[in-house]
């Protein structure tokens, strides 16, 4: 049986993650060189706003049920080519697709309906992340 503790818990790697991924996105932008160098900054600058939203969100949910939203960024691999780099995110985002039906799951389990919902469009958004990358690692 699921405890809100578990939850917490769950949504407190979440929080490490996405704020690991705002770092890590903003780190690739910057060893982003040449043409593509450049459409892999307008990306990533897109795509950290909805990892910052999503960290925002988490940090709240946190808060609400009572627990202490950590503040620690999951260390995250700096490999030096783009394909890497982007192989490596790729790998990443399905990690936090997984991870968020997980806790969609844990959360409905709990009665908590907002949250389940929510918790499956951030999955949502980041498989949408997941498939900007693949399109652009298939023309690498
Ligand atoms: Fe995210
Ligand atoms: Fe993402």
């Amino acid at each position: 049986m699921a405890t809100k503790e578990d939850l917490i818990k769950g949504l407190n790697e979440d929080l490490a993650a996405e704020l690991g991924t705002v770092i890590r996105y903003t780190y690739q932008a910057s060893k982003s060189y040449g043409l593509m160098g450049m459409e892999l900054r307008e990306l990533f600058a897109e795509e950290t706003q909805d990892e910052l939203g999503h960290a925002a969100f988490l940090t709240d949910v946190i808060v609400d049920l009572g627990g202490e939203p950590t503040t620690m960024p999951k260390q995250f691999e700096k490999p030096e080519s783009i394909k890497a780099m982007l192989e490596l995110d790729l790998e990443m985002e399905r990690q936090d697709v997984e991870a968020y039906m997980a806790h969609a799951s844990l959360a409905e389990e709990l009665g908590l309906v907002e949250l389940k919902m929510k918790l499956e469009e951030m999955a949502a958004d980041e498989a949408g992340h997941a498939r900007e990358l693949r399109r652009i690692l298939k023309g690498l």
